[in-house]
């Protein structure tokens, strides 16, 4: 490596005129030089008045840089001898040189370089991500309408709450969470979706994601089954394989998830963990039936399996009342509920909760501090002052007259367009609806085609652990639509729709 004079060398390469002021260029510049070795170990620097001179700029904006270098190590200053360059060359004994195991790996091309990078579990979970690239819009599922979130209720409580804020609410917040919000939230729960709680059992988390991610972290070991539904809420599936357990799909029916079948079939091994959607299978929608709701408490009882119940819209049925809660009728300890404000306030809030067994509130506790040390407690005091005013179920009221006339309006669009020849399913409750196509429908392309239209929808095959047992179909979210939306926007997915299924039916004759 040629060495250089140092204030030749910038001499060239300082651009006077730019936008980065010339101590960041001095900086970087002598950084990159020592990095690359053209200023060897050993090299002394110029004083900083020779280098200020001859490069016809401000000494201090030299000294400022010989201080930083200083600073993060790159050169080493004696008073009275000067400023050296530090050796920092990488220890060869510490680092050997890299085997190649395989041929490919040396000149692999960049994108499968990147997935190659990831670990086992993390290519998996990139490599069957579910998440949606966009989050607003006719007729995105699962968002609720956020513009009618009141804000000016929030901000005013808010406004408030910040004027009492002192260390306790500023700071980490060990503890489960607010106490108030903890106990707002546990009368709630208890009146409106029959939960046995104390404020004590509440712990706060960001949302269902962390809930779970919890209780699979504390309660199952890597390389442990797990019970899933068949199909599942793609981020259940990425939180528990990502912890590394191995996931078994156990097909829904129209009493939701049949626990016979598996315990029949594998009588010796029962999973470590259930995760399942009773009040509201996700996505078909389906109840589960009391007589399995017993069945798999009793049999989450006998064999020590923690069944995750995940209440994530429970709120919004639009012919009955909601259905009562599976953790109301569990009287072993085996169930973990979880739900969240995200569906019901806007999904950016980021709180949700988890109702953990008695004998686990501890434990829980001090996992959720070790592992993601939470805290916004000032967002979960404006959150307790919403509910205990009595905001949060008028919201949700109103919400629910709201979602529920938009429902009605897509399902008025849906049969005038196509009759019954496209089934309507999981439409008594929550934000979606799912619109079933027949089996040799490609149900991604119309989702991509529906994209490229402008209408986002999600396709019912990817909900499914394979393409195999897959049915057909797109899941709808209504309740983020405008009223004058919902026509327009579902005649352009009708069009996109039709072209595909006569594409689909030229194709096949
Ligand atoms: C079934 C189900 N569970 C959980 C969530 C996510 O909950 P959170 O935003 O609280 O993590 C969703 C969001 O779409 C969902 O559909």
């Amino acid at each position: 490596m040629d060495t250089i004079i140092l204030s030749d060398w910038l001499g060239t390469r300082l651009e006077r005129d730019a936008a980065e002021p010339m101590y960041r260029q001095v900086l970087r510049l002598v950084q990159h030089a020592i990095l690359t070795g053209q200023l060897a170990p050993g090299t002394k620097l110029p004083s900083s008045r020779t280098l200020a001179d001859d490069l016809d700029i401000a000494r201090n904006t030299v000294l400022r840089v010989y201080d930083q270098l200083t600073a993060e190590g790159y050169v080493l200053s004696t008073t009275g001898s000067g400023t050296y360059v530090a050796d920092t060359r990488p220890d060869t004994a510490a680092v050997r040189p890299r085997v190649f195991t395989r041929a490919s790996e040396a000149g692999a091309p960049e994108e499968s370089r990147a997935h190659r990078s990831l670990s086992t579990r993390g290519r998996r979970l990139i490599g069957r991500a579910g998440v949606a690239p966009k989050q607003w819009g006719a007729f995105m599922p699962g968002v609720p309408d956020v513009t009618e979130f009141p804000s000016r209720t929030w901000s005013r409580l808010q406004a408030r709450l910040w004027k009492e804020a002192n260390p306790d609410l500023l700071t980490y917040a060990p503890g489960g969470g607010y106490r108030p919000l903890r106990r707002a939230l546990s009368d709630y729960l208890r009146v409106a979706r029959s939960v046995k709680c104390s404020p004590d059992q509440i712990i706060i988390t960001t949302g269902i994601h962390q809930s779970m991610d919890l209780a699979v972290r504390l309660l199952t070991d890597v390389g442990d089954r797990a019970w899933v539904e068949e199909p599942c809420y793609w981020g259940a599936r990425s939180v528990l394989q990502s912890a590394g357990l191995e996931l078994e799909p156990i097909p829904v029916d129209s009493e939701g998830l049949n626990p016979r079948e598996l315990a029949q079939a594998a009588p010796h091994a029962p999973p470590r963990l259930a995760v399942v959607t009773p009040s509201h299978q996700y996505p078909l929608g389906m109840v589960m039936s009391l007589a399995r709701r017993r069945t798999l408490l009793e049999y989450a009882r006998q064999h020590d399996v923690w069944i995750v119940e995940d209440d994530y819209d429970s709120e919004f049925r639009y012919g009955s009342r909601p259905i009562a809660s599976l953790q109301g009728l569990d009287d072993a300890g085996r169930v973990i509920y979880v739900g969240s404000l995200g569906k019901i306030l806007y999904p950016g809030l980021r709180i949700g909760y988890m109702v953990a067994p008695e004998h686990l509130v501890d434990t829980f506790r001090t996992g959720v501090a070790e592992l993601y040390r939470e805290g916004q407690l000032m967002h979960q005091a404006v959150l307790a002052e919403f509910i205990l005013g009595g905001y949060l179920t008028s919201h949700v009221r109103r919400m629910r007259a709201l979602y529920g006339e938009r429902r009605q309006m897509l399902i008025d669009a849906i049969t005038s367009r196509f009759g019954d020849a496209l089934p309507v399913m999981g439409d008594e409750a929550g934000l979606h609806l799912v619109l079933g196509l027949p089996d040799s429908a490609d149900d991604r392309a119309v989702t991509a085609a529906a994209f490229e239209a402008g209408v986002i929808v999600r396709p019912l095959a990817a909900y499914y652990s394979s393409e195999e047992v897959a049915r057909r179909g797109l899941l709808l979210g209504y309740a983020c639509v405008p009223n004058d939306r919902i026509g327009p926007a579902f005649e352009t997915l009708a069009r996109v729709i039709e072209q595909h299924l006569s594409a689909g039916a030229m194709h096949a004759a």
